[in-house]
């Protein structure tokens, strides 16, 4: 029976192709109930990593629209963005296509505008119920951001359960399929087998072999991203992993801490993976 309506849903999906936004699918027997993936996207970056969550974990998919979208390039969007805040306005979205009471466990997907969710994903939570519901995030970013993006869609969603997810840098979005299903398997979402990390090391000075590194990592990004004050390292699959204490001094002096880490893969360019700001 499983077997037929599988068959039966891959045909639907051959004849009708992404006509439908929502797409429902059979869901796997490892998950918690009923499980969702629900993100906007106003480039396209969020919407490939949550088109990969679906496919890894089988499960339904919606997206949030703007009534009016975000269809200007970077600084006209960075203008409109700034002038909303400014405004205090509430971004109409439409409605989505699939009923939120019908699932237990929502993986809820925005890009990082100002550190945290964007304005249409703002507008999207504060219109609708999670209570009792799993919520994980998940997140794309220039630089970073989905720590503190948790944190306040758990304060907007106080009755929800929810838990930090997957993000990752735009730049970096060709990496997410694997990084997903590590992510994924982690956590107990879907079954599978990887191997545990191991710890960083303890933090030392910074020699000038890391410095190399971390500027080779670092230095091209559109913004500054400070000066590394200490280091801890890992092996990971990848290659070594380092974990760089930054001090930033913004243009009108006032300093900030963040950790950068950073992928030193043997014979590649060294690459920061995400910027956690305090
Ligand atoms: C209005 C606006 C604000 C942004 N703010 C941040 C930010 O605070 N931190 C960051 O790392 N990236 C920031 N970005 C970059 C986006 O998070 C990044 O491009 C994201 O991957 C876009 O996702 P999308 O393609 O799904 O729309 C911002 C982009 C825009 C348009």
């Amino acid at each position: 029976m499983k077997k037929l309506s599988t068959i039966i849903l891959l045909a639907t999906a051959l004849i009708f192709g992404n006509a439908c936004k929502s797409n429902k699918t059979e869901q796997t027997d490892t998950q918690d109930g009923k499980t969702l993936v629900l993100y906007y996207s106003q480039t396209g970056a969020t919407k490939a990593v949550a088109e990969e969550l679906q496919k890894q974990l089988g499960c339904d998919i919606d997206s949030i629209l703007a009534v009016n979208p975000y269809d200007g390039d970077y600084g006209q969007t960075i203008s409109r963005w700034k002038q909303e805040l400014k405004d205090s306005v509430k971004v109409e979205v439409n409605p989505i296509n699939v009923n939120l009471d019908e699932y237990d466990t929502i993986f809820l997907g925005f890009p990082i505008w100002g550190g945290t969710y964007a304005l249409p994903m703002a507008s999207f939570l504060a219109d609708n119920k999670f209570e009792g519901k799993k919520v994980v995030t998940f997140a794309t970013f220039g630089s970073g951001g989905i720590e503190n993006a948790s944190i306040d869609v758990a304060v907007a969603l106080p009755g929800a359960d929810v838990k930090e997810g997957y993000g990752v840098r735009n730049a970096r979005v060709a990496k997410a399929p694997q990084e997903i299903k590590s992510f994924l398997i982690e956590n107990g979402y879907v079954e599978g087998e990887i191997a545990a990390l191991p710890e960083f090391s303890e933090p030392t000075d910074v020699s000038d072999k890391d410095a190399v590194i971390f500027h080779a990592a670092c230095d091209n990004y559109q913004f500054p991203l400070g000066n590394p004050v200490s280091v801890a390292m890992r092996d990971t699959p990848e290659g070594p992993e380092y974990e760089f204490g930054v001090k930033s001094t913004a243009p009108d002096g006032s300093e900030s801490n963040s950790i950068i880490y950073v992928l030193a893969p043997q014979g590649q360019t060294p690459e920061f993976t995400r910027v956690v700001r305090e």
